[in-house]
């Protein structure tokens, strides 16, 4: 299956979307971890990218269409993917139109004042990036990953500035590709309010593998 999560920053996309990955065995594919690897290895693409996505801005449609469209021909994406982040304009979802052929986009459903809760308290691993919250996913030892030991760190997009800015963004740029969706009968909405398993389980009844 190819899927498109969908929805306002925070909804945890990434977080099903890693589940997803291990139980349909399909890639995750996260344009928002792609451009991150880039920063921390200070690449070209992470030295131009890096102050657009500390603000909480969006990185051009140009940049971003090219990365997916050379990440979506790698043999893993074969047989399917998740794209975690993307589209997020009709421009990407256009393009994207082109030269790929979506099953399903997932909706996630979650009102401003639970994405902030949960972006204000994510924790992330500066090693292998695994996703963590100070209440509701919080750590076995405090500042260390669960994984792989690595040291847990508040990415520069959680501040709470960057946090009202980019759920404008969402729902200036991103938010239209719900009606976009829905018109061609792709979309299915999904509350991400519940529990992670919660909705790995009705995710699971919804689409067979
Ligand atoms: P990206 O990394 O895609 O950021 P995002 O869409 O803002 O999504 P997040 O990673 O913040 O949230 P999420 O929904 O994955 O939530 P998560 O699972 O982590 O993009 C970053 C930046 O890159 C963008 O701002 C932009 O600059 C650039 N970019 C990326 N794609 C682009 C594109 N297509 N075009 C242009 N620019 C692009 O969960 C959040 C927290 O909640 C975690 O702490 C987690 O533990 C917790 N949590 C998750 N699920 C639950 C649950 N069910 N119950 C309780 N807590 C939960």
């Amino acid at each position: 299956m190819k899927f498109i999560f969908l929805g306002p920053p925070g909804a945890g996309k990434g977080t099903l979307a890693a589940k997803v990955a291990l139980s349909f065995n399909i890639p995750h594919i996260s344009t928002g971890e792609i451009f991150r690897t880039a920063i921390k290895a200070k690449t070209p693409l992470g030295l131009k990218v890096q102050e657009i996505i500390d603000a909480g801005s969006l990185v051009s449609d140009d940049i971003t269409i090219e990365l997916v469209k050379d990440r979506l021909t790698k043999d893993d994406a074969k047989n399917g993917f998740i794209l975690d982040g993307f589209p997020r304009t009709i421009v990407q979802a256009e393009s994207l139109a082109t030269f790929c052929n979506i099953d399903s986009v997932v909706n996630f459903d979650i009102a401003d004042e639970g994405v902030v809760e949960r972006l204000s308290g994510r924790r992330v691993c500066k090693n292998c990036g695994q996703n963590f919250h100070v209440t509701f996913m919080p750590p076995k030892t405090e500042s260390k990953c669960d994984a792989c030991g690595g040291e847990l760190y508040i990415r520069d997009d959680d501040k709470i500035d960057a946090i009202k800015h980019r759920l404008d963004v969402y729902r200036k740029q991103t938010a239209p590709l719900i009606d976009f969706y829905r018109n061609k009968n792709l979309l299915t909405d999904i509350d991400a309010r519940p529990a992670t398993e919660i909705i790995l389980g009705e995710f699971e009844s919804k689409f067979s593998k």
